[in-house]
């Protein structure tokens, strides 16, 4: 694939810079190179000596005097390398990416919204058209809207973002028409506000679409490991014959939020420049935070992480079970959802013509919290009938109050 047209001036233009392909140089090279060169602080002057960390099944992982220095350290843009290895092996078991003809890369971020927010960064131009599914993650929304483009919606039901309309809406275009737009934002699993997943016929719908119209799939992906079903539906990135996926992996539903660390998987020439905008934001995710998770991944291996995969995902298909249940006690005929095949999101839509002030003012007052569906939508002025329950940190009894109280808003605004 000709990947000029996707990238925008800005990300064409930009540099390597000289100091940090001289860090990617000294980590890789023997003990006996002397380097005057970087401009790294001597670790020696740092306070942390070393740490222990203590696991929930009782387990003590060393980071030692050695292994902290190097958790103090700058390291390579792309991440610390072992780290690297063990997300690539990973995305290698799980999706085994095609390679003939694509060579794909990684790179580990802030967070998947970092690799979220640096790609639309790349690939949008002004007055470009950009395909995102609605409802949305508004933080994907919150990186985009600002841009100088235009989001066209494509729907979205309980199998996921709906093919029919994303081939309605491209049928506008032909594949030469220099405004045809080029990217297509999706969450393909326990989908976020909706807790909807994609099915694998859907997914390959969805792909022969995009290679028919040269689409760029950004796969926002970070409940993949909370499907509640199994096997897991094979990823966008699984079908990827072309490389025109781009896939974001987060750390923050399983391993830790606050470490802030995930990923983007993604045909090499993209991920070079989504590195190089790195080099010049925020260098690399913090080398503390890799060490950490390294430490952990590397005494589970990849049985010991699909064992914790289980255990969480466990824990959230209870959650949903409970939620429910709390659901079709307290919110029967006064409103609607689908039961969520992933993720921590029940999606009610409400027998009332808009929610926004009912969760925003009545509900409050009523001490329940929920997002208003409004938040979801590319336009936010629209009324919306939904509202976003999330069934993560609410006990059974906390979730059969909040939907008390908001039954009994939905009566008091029915009946106004
Ligand atoms: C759909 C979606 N994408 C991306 C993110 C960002 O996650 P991270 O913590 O990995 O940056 C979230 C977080 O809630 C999300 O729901």
């Amino acid at each position: 694939m000709n990947y000029a047209r996707f990238l925008n001036k800005v990300s064409q233009a930009r540099q390597p810079s000289p100091i940090r392909v001289l860090t990617a140089i000294l980590q890789q090279s023997k003990p006996s190179m002397i380097s005057m060169a970087g401009g790294m602080p001597n670790v020696g002057t740092f306070p942390i000596e070393s740490a222990t960390f203590k696991l929930s099944d009782g387990t003590k992982l060393e980071m030692d005097h050695e292994l902290m220095k190097k958790a103090l350290q700058y390291t390579q843009t792309p991440g610390v390398p072992e780290l690297v290895q063990w997300v690539k092996g990973l995305q290698e078991r799980v999706h085994k990416p095609p390679c003939s003809g694509v060579n794909w890369d990684l790179l580990i971020t802030n967070g998947s919204q970092d690799g979220i927010c640096k790609s639309f960064d790349a690939m949008v131009s002004p007055g470009d058209k950009v395909l995102v599914e609605t409802p949305s993650y508004p933080g994907t929304l919150a990186a985009v809207k600002p841009m100088d483009c235009e989001l066209i919606p494509i729907k979205s039901d309980k199998n996921g973002l709906d093919p029919s309309d994303l081939e309605n809406v491209m049928s506008n275009w032909n594949v030469s028409d220099s405004d045809i737009p080029k990217l297509l934002y999706l969450i393909p699993n326990g989908g976020n506000p909706t807790g909807h997943g994609l099915t694998e016929e859907r997914k390959r719908k969805i792909y022969s679409i995009a290679q028919k119209y040269n689409l760029i799939i950004l796969e926002d992906d970070p409940y993949f490991y909370l499907q509640f079903n199994k096997p897991y539906v094979p990823s966008l990135m699984s079908m990827d014959v072309e490389g025109r996926v781009i896939r974001f992996d987060s750390f923050s539903k399983l391993i830790s939020s606050g470490m802030r660390l995930g990923c983007v998987t993604g045909p090499k020439p993209i991920i070079d420049r989504i590195s190089l905008h790195m080099q010049a934001s925020v260098m690399h995710a913090s080398t503390l935070s890799q060490a950490t998770l390294l430490l952990i991944l590397k005494e589970w291996g990849y049985e010991g992480f699909d064992n914790h995969v289980e255990t969480v995902t466990e824990f959230y298909r209870q959650k949903k079970y409970m939620c429910l249940k709390a659901a079709e006690k307290h919110l029967t005929g006064l409103a609607e959802w689908d039961e969520p095949s992933g993720g921590m999101f029940l999606w009610l839509k409400l027998n009332v013509p808009d929610t926004y002030n009912l969760i925003t003012v009545k509900a409050r007052e009523k001490e329940v919290l929920f997002v208003p569906g409004n938040a979801f939508q590319l336009d936010e002025a629209q009324p919306c009938q939904y509202v976003r329950a999330s069934y993560s940190l609410c006990t059974e009894e906390q979730m059969n109050t909040a939907f008390e109280r908001l039954a009994a808003l939905i009566r008091e605004e029915q009946s106004n």
